[in-house]
Protein backbone atom coordinates (compact mmCIF):
# COMPACT_ATOMS: atom_id res chain seq x y z
CA UNK A 1 0.00 0.00 0.00
CA UNK A 2 1.12 3.71 -1.25
CA UNK A 3 1.15 6.33 1.81
CA UNK A 4 -1.07 9.43 0.16
CA UNK A 5 -1.06 12.47 1.85
CA UNK A 6 -4.83 12.21 2.02
CA UNK A 7 -4.42 9.11 3.64
CA UNK A 8 -1.93 11.27 6.48
CA UNK A 9 -4.86 13.77 6.49
CA UNK A 10 -7.73 11.28 7.06
CA UNK A 11 -5.63 10.06 9.77
CA UNK A 12 -5.03 13.19 11.18
CA UNK A 13 -8.82 13.81 11.34
CA UNK A 14 -9.39 10.59 12.94
CA UNK A 15 -7.15 11.70 15.75
CA UNK A 16 -9.01 14.69 16.12
CA UNK A 17 -12.28 13.13 16.15
CA UNK A 18 -11.11 9.85 18.80
CA UNK A 19 -9.54 13.27 20.81
CA UNK A 20 -13.66 14.80 20.98
CA UNK A 21 -15.29 11.67 21.68
CA UNK A 22 -12.70 11.18 24.51
CA UNK A 23 -12.96 14.62 25.76
CA UNK A 24 -17.31 13.99 25.28
CA UNK A 25 -16.38 10.72 27.35
CA UNK A 26 -14.77 12.35 30.41
CA UNK A 27 -17.29 15.10 30.12
CA UNK A 28 -20.12 12.48 30.59
CA UNK A 29 -18.40 10.40 33.32
CA UNK A 30 -17.62 13.48 35.42
CA UNK A 31 -21.46 14.52 35.08
CA UNK A 32 -22.65 11.64 36.36
CA UNK A 33 -20.20 10.68 38.89
CA UNK A 34 -20.39 14.37 39.91
CA UNK A 35 -17.47 16.87 40.95
CA UNK A 36 -19.54 16.97 43.69
CA UNK A 37 -18.09 17.00 47.77
CA UNK A 38 -17.52 13.51 48.54
CA UNK A 39 -20.33 13.28 51.37
CA UNK A 40 -22.85 13.49 49.22
CA UNK A 41 -22.45 12.41 45.75
CA UNK A 42 -24.75 13.09 43.25
CA UNK A 43 -24.78 9.50 42.14
CA UNK A 44 -23.51 6.09 43.46
CA UNK A 45 -21.86 3.82 41.03
CA UNK A 46 -22.33 0.78 43.81
CA UNK A 47 -23.84 1.65 46.74
CA UNK A 48 -22.92 -1.56 48.39
CA UNK A 49 -19.52 -1.02 48.56
CA UNK A 50 -20.32 3.03 49.32
CA UNK A 51 -22.53 1.82 52.30
CA UNK A 52 -21.04 -1.52 53.66
CA UNK A 53 -23.54 -2.63 56.00
CA UNK A 54 -20.20 -4.02 58.56
CA UNK A 55 -20.25 -2.50 61.84
CA UNK A 56 -17.57 -0.58 62.70
CA UNK A 57 -15.87 -0.73 66.07
CA UNK A 58 -17.15 1.85 68.91
CA UNK A 59 -19.92 2.82 66.41
CA UNK A 60 -23.79 2.36 67.18
CA UNK A 61 -24.79 -0.90 67.66
CA UNK A 62 -21.96 -1.70 69.96
CA UNK A 63 -23.41 -3.36 72.84
CA UNK A 64 -23.75 -1.11 76.18
CA UNK A 65 -23.92 -2.56 79.12
CA UNK A 66 -27.65 -3.08 80.89
CA UNK A 67 -28.92 0.17 82.31
CA UNK A 68 -27.92 0.37 85.64
CA UNK A 69 -24.72 -2.06 85.87
CA UNK A 70 -22.23 -0.94 87.97
CA UNK A 71 -18.54 -2.21 88.26
CA UNK A 72 -17.93 -5.18 90.30
CA UNK A 73 -17.19 -4.42 93.98
CA UNK A 74 -18.24 -0.92 93.22
CA UNK A 75 -20.62 0.83 95.51
CA UNK A 76 -22.54 3.48 93.97
CA UNK A 77 -22.73 6.58 96.51
CA UNK A 78 -26.88 6.76 97.27
CA UNK A 79 -26.13 10.40 98.87
CA UNK A 80 -24.87 12.36 95.82
CA UNK A 81 -28.45 14.59 95.04
CA UNK A 82 -28.13 15.57 98.69
CA UNK A 83 -26.40 18.42 100.38
CA UNK A 84 -24.05 17.88 103.07
CA UNK A 85 -26.04 18.61 105.84
CA UNK A 86 -28.85 15.98 104.31
CA UNK A 87 -26.41 13.18 103.72
CA UNK A 88 -24.79 13.53 107.38
CA UNK A 89 -28.02 12.34 108.97
CA UNK A 90 -28.03 9.64 106.59
CA UNK A 91 -24.60 8.11 106.01
CA UNK A 92 -23.45 7.05 109.18
CA UNK A 93 -19.57 6.35 109.57
CA UNK A 94 -19.76 2.50 109.16
CA UNK A 95 -15.91 1.95 110.85
CA UNK A 96 -15.42 1.89 114.43
CA UNK A 97 -12.78 4.38 115.85
CA UNK A 98 -9.47 1.86 116.19
CA UNK A 99 -5.96 2.52 116.01
CA UNK A 100 -5.61 1.22 112.46
CA UNK A 101 -8.45 3.07 111.32
CA UNK A 102 -6.69 6.31 112.87
CA UNK A 103 -3.31 5.07 111.49
CA UNK A 104 -5.06 5.14 108.00
CA UNK A 105 -6.47 8.48 108.50
CA UNK A 106 -3.90 10.37 109.46
CA UNK A 107 -2.10 8.25 106.27
CA UNK A 108 -4.83 9.47 103.72
CA UNK A 109 -4.95 12.93 105.18
CA UNK A 110 -1.43 13.41 104.74
CA UNK A 111 -1.68 11.86 101.37
CA UNK A 112 -4.50 14.02 99.95
CA UNK A 113 -5.84 16.43 102.37
CA UNK A 114 -2.55 18.13 104.16
CA UNK A 115 -1.95 19.82 100.89
CA UNK A 116 -4.23 22.51 101.39
CA UNK A 117 -6.13 22.31 104.68
CA UNK A 118 -2.95 22.06 106.58
CA UNK A 119 -1.47 20.00 109.03
CA UNK A 120 -4.06 20.77 111.88
CA UNK A 121 -6.77 21.71 109.55
CA UNK A 122 -6.34 25.24 109.52
CA UNK A 123 -6.28 25.75 105.79
CA UNK A 124 -2.42 26.66 105.67
CA UNK A 125 -1.77 24.12 103.42
CA UNK A 126 1.70 24.26 101.36
CA UNK A 127 0.08 25.03 98.34
CA UNK A 128 -1.22 28.20 100.04
CA UNK A 129 -1.95 30.97 98.92
CA UNK A 130 -0.87 29.75 95.21
CA UNK A 131 -4.67 27.53 95.69
CA UNK A 132 -7.20 29.55 97.28
CA UNK A 133 -7.23 28.82 101.27
CA UNK A 134 -9.96 26.54 102.35
CA UNK A 135 -12.12 27.09 105.28
CA UNK A 136 -10.36 26.00 108.52
CA UNK A 137 -11.62 22.42 109.39
CA UNK A 138 -11.41 23.48 113.56
CA UNK A 139 -14.73 26.04 112.80
CA UNK A 140 -17.60 24.59 114.20
CA UNK A 141 -19.42 24.32 111.69
CA UNK A 142 -17.53 21.40 110.92
CA UNK A 143 -17.54 20.19 114.34
CA UNK A 144 -21.08 20.12 114.52
CA UNK A 145 -21.09 18.23 111.22
CA UNK A 146 -21.81 14.68 110.83
CA UNK A 147 -18.86 11.96 110.05
CA UNK A 148 -21.62 11.69 106.40
CA UNK A 149 -21.56 15.25 105.73
CA UNK A 150 -17.37 15.37 105.64
CA UNK A 151 -17.73 12.25 104.13
CA UNK A 152 -20.10 13.99 101.40
CA UNK A 153 -17.61 16.68 100.65
CA UNK A 154 -14.90 14.20 100.35
CA UNK A 155 -16.89 12.28 97.99
CA UNK A 156 -18.71 14.93 95.82
CA UNK A 157 -16.00 18.10 96.26
CA UNK A 158 -17.35 21.53 97.11
CA UNK A 159 -17.38 24.38 94.56
CA UNK A 160 -13.41 24.74 94.13
CA UNK A 161 -12.42 21.46 96.01
CA UNK A 162 -12.29 18.81 93.81
CA UNK A 163 -13.75 15.22 94.40
CA UNK A 164 -12.18 12.68 96.17
CA UNK A 165 -14.40 9.85 95.00
CA UNK A 166 -12.08 8.39 92.36
CA UNK A 167 -8.98 8.52 94.39
CA UNK A 168 -10.03 7.37 97.87
CA UNK A 169 -11.74 4.48 98.44
CA UNK A 170 -14.86 4.73 100.57
CA UNK A 171 -13.61 3.48 103.44
CA UNK A 172 -10.26 5.61 103.34
CA UNK A 173 -12.65 8.29 103.27
CA UNK A 174 -14.45 7.52 106.67
CA UNK A 175 -11.09 6.95 108.14
CA UNK A 176 -9.79 10.42 107.38
CA UNK A 177 -13.16 11.64 109.00
CA UNK A 178 -12.06 9.92 112.13
CA UNK A 179 -9.07 11.44 111.68
CA UNK A 180 -10.04 14.89 111.16
CA UNK A 181 -11.95 14.03 114.48
CA UNK A 182 -8.85 13.59 116.21
CA UNK A 183 -7.79 16.72 114.71
CA UNK A 184 -10.36 19.10 116.01
CA UNK A 185 -10.49 17.56 119.66
CA UNK A 186 -6.14 17.87 119.83
CA UNK A 187 -7.50 21.83 119.34
CA UNK A 188 -10.84 21.84 121.15
CA UNK A 189 -10.40 18.59 123.75
CA UNK A 190 -13.44 18.14 125.97
CA UNK A 191 -12.76 18.47 129.78
CA UNK A 192 -13.17 14.68 129.97
CA UNK A 193 -9.91 14.76 126.90
CA UNK A 194 -8.37 17.21 129.38
CA UNK A 195 -8.51 14.70 132.21
CA UNK A 196 -7.81 12.02 130.53
CA UNK A 197 -4.94 13.52 128.96
CA UNK A 198 -3.68 14.42 132.70
CA UNK A 199 -4.41 11.34 133.79
CA UNK A 200 -1.77 9.68 131.38
C1 LIG B 1 -6.76 21.26 96.29
C2 LIG B 1 -7.00 21.74 97.61
C3 LIG B 1 -7.87 20.87 98.51
C4 LIG B 1 -7.67 19.55 98.82
C5 LIG B 1 -6.57 18.64 98.37
C6 LIG B 1 -8.75 19.22 99.72
N1 LIG B 1 -9.56 20.29 99.93
FE1 LIG B 1 -11.14 20.34 101.14
N2 LIG B 1 -11.54 22.22 100.53
C7 LIG B 1 -10.74 22.98 99.70
C8 LIG B 1 -11.37 24.25 99.47
C9 LIG B 1 -10.81 25.37 98.64
C10 LIG B 1 -12.57 24.23 100.19
C11 LIG B 1 -13.65 25.30 100.22
C12 LIG B 1 -14.64 24.95 99.15
C13 LIG B 1 -15.76 25.94 99.09
O1 LIG B 1 -15.51 27.08 98.67
O2 LIG B 1 -16.88 25.57 99.44
C14 LIG B 1 -12.63 22.95 100.86
C15 LIG B 1 -13.67 22.57 101.70
C16 LIG B 1 -13.65 21.44 102.49
C17 LIG B 1 -14.61 21.12 103.49
C18 LIG B 1 -15.82 21.98 103.87
C19 LIG B 1 -15.39 23.13 104.71
C20 LIG B 1 -16.50 24.10 104.95
O3 LIG B 1 -16.38 24.91 105.89
O4 LIG B 1 -17.48 24.09 104.20
C21 LIG B 1 -14.25 19.92 104.04
C22 LIG B 1 -14.97 19.17 105.16
C23 LIG B 1 -13.06 19.49 103.35
N3 LIG B 1 -12.72 20.44 102.42
C24 LIG B 1 -12.41 18.33 103.61
C25 LIG B 1 -11.33 17.86 102.85
C26 LIG B 1 -10.74 16.57 103.02
C27 LIG B 1 -11.13 15.57 104.09
C28 LIG B 1 -9.76 16.46 102.08
C29 LIG B 1 -8.89 15.28 101.79
C30 LIG B 1 -9.58 14.08 101.36
C31 LIG B 1 -9.76 17.69 101.32
N4 LIG B 1 -10.73 18.51 101.81
C32 LIG B 1 -8.90 17.97 100.28
C33 LIG B 1 -9.56 22.58 99.14
C34 LIG B 1 -9.04 21.31 99.20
Amino acid sequence: MKFEASMLRDGSKMKKRNQYLGLATLGLVLAITGCTKHEKPNFVYAPDMAYSPAIKAQEEGQRMPVKGTIPRGYIPYQYAGMDAISAGRENKNPLRRTESVMARGQLMYNTYCIVCHGPQGDGDGYIVPKYPRPPSLQTEKIRNYADGSIYHIVTMGQNVMPSYATQIAPADRWAITHYIRALQRAKNPTPADVKAAEQE
